[in-house]
């Protein structure tokens, strides 16, 4: 099978690292149980692995992970399903939270829970060192809120030091945290939530392009609750492409450091997913996508 182009390549700042546009976001692959999101082994253990065969297969070399995520399941089923692991794949995984038994998300950002981490999560995938590590703030689960991050960045910056990691990037950060975290650490990536409606992220992203520090949205179809517009659906009848795929498209189009971290627990899914990557929008479909954000601000006020 032929590799496709996935919206060609990104390399990160300053670093000999690169990655195709379109990658993989590994969550979806734990279970689910009762109210517990994310929680668990998957139902269809074997389907979870063939996603993520397919996916590098397809040319994939940018999976998002944490082992946070079941927890630690997502880890265990990339480890089983590509270790030993292409030269060129890209493992991102994240740190900072622990989950309660209820499955709730808590803030784990002392210096000892975030070593603890890395030395989790390398185990959990088998390698002896992360290419990337996002430290996720949790002043707030749910959004960016400020906060000084020097305490666990630095603690991060050590693990670096030490070689347990390669690079470091940021997520569910505002642009202060992501600026004075580059005076502790250069930061690499951005991953906050983002898509085509919803684009409170619209000036940091300029200004992390400007740099070349790469954004990688999250929820990019929406995340728990799928995107559901009116817009999406046309455009896609007119260009023959559904509407997830379109707002993986738009994503690509909004600038050149996006990486796209779709997550899916089902290879047609994904097939189609990775396919966004052919599709071009005119700018009149850009504009009737313009639509989406402006109803969800007016939403919002
Ligand atoms: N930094 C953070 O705080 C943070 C938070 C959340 C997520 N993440 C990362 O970001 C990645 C992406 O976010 P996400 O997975 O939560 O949300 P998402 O990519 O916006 O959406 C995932 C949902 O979309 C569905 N889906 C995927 N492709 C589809 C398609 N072609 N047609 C219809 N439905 C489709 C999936 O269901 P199916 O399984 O049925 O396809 C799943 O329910 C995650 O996997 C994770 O790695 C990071």
């Amino acid at each position: 099978m032929s590799t496709l182009n996935l919206g060609g390549q990104f390399t990160f700042p300053d670093i000999s690292l690169t990655v195709r546009r379109m990658g993989y976001g590994a969550m979806q692959l734990a279970g689910r149980d009762g109210n517990k999101l994310v929680w668990g082994p998957p139902r269809d253990i074997d389907g979870a692995i063939a996603v993520l065969r397919e996916a590098v297969t397809r040319g994939v070399n940018h999976i998002d992970t944490s082992d946070f995520y079941g927890p630690h399941i997502t880890n265990q089923l990339i480890r089983r399903a590509l270790h030993p692991y292409p030269t060129d794949l890209v493992i991102v995984t994240k740190v900072s939270a622990r989950r309660g038994e209820d499955g709730s998300w808590l803030p784990a950002m002392s210096p000892a829970e975030l070593t603890q981490a890395v030395h989790d999560n390398l185990r959990n995938l088998g390698l002896d060192v992360l290419d990337v590590v996002n430290l996720r703030s949790m002043f707030d689960v749910h959004g960016p809120a400020e906060g000084s991050l020097e305490e666990p960045l630095t603690a991060l910056a050590q693990l670096r030091e030490k070689g347990l990691i390669r690079h470091i990037g940021l997520s569910n950060v505002t642009r202060k945290q992501v600026e004075d975290g580059g005076k502790i650490v250069p930061i690499v990536c951005v991953q906050n939530a983002y898509n085509v409606a919803h684009r409170a992220d619209d000036p940091l992203i300029d200004e992390l392009e400007k740099q070349g520090i790469a954004y990688v949205p999250y929820f990019p179809l929406g995340g728990f609750n799928l995107l559901q517009s009116t817009a999406l659906s046309a455009v896609g009848q007119n260009l023959k492409a559904t509407p997830m795929q379109v707002a993986l498209a738009w994503l690509l189009q909004r600038s050149s450091n996006m990486l796209l971290i779709p997550g899916t627990s089902s290879v047609e899914h994904l097939r189609e997913n990775l396919a966004a990557a052919e599709l071009t929008l005119p700018p009149d479909a850009l504009k009737v996508l313009d639509e989406i954000a402006s109803k969800t601000e007016a939403a919002q006020h």
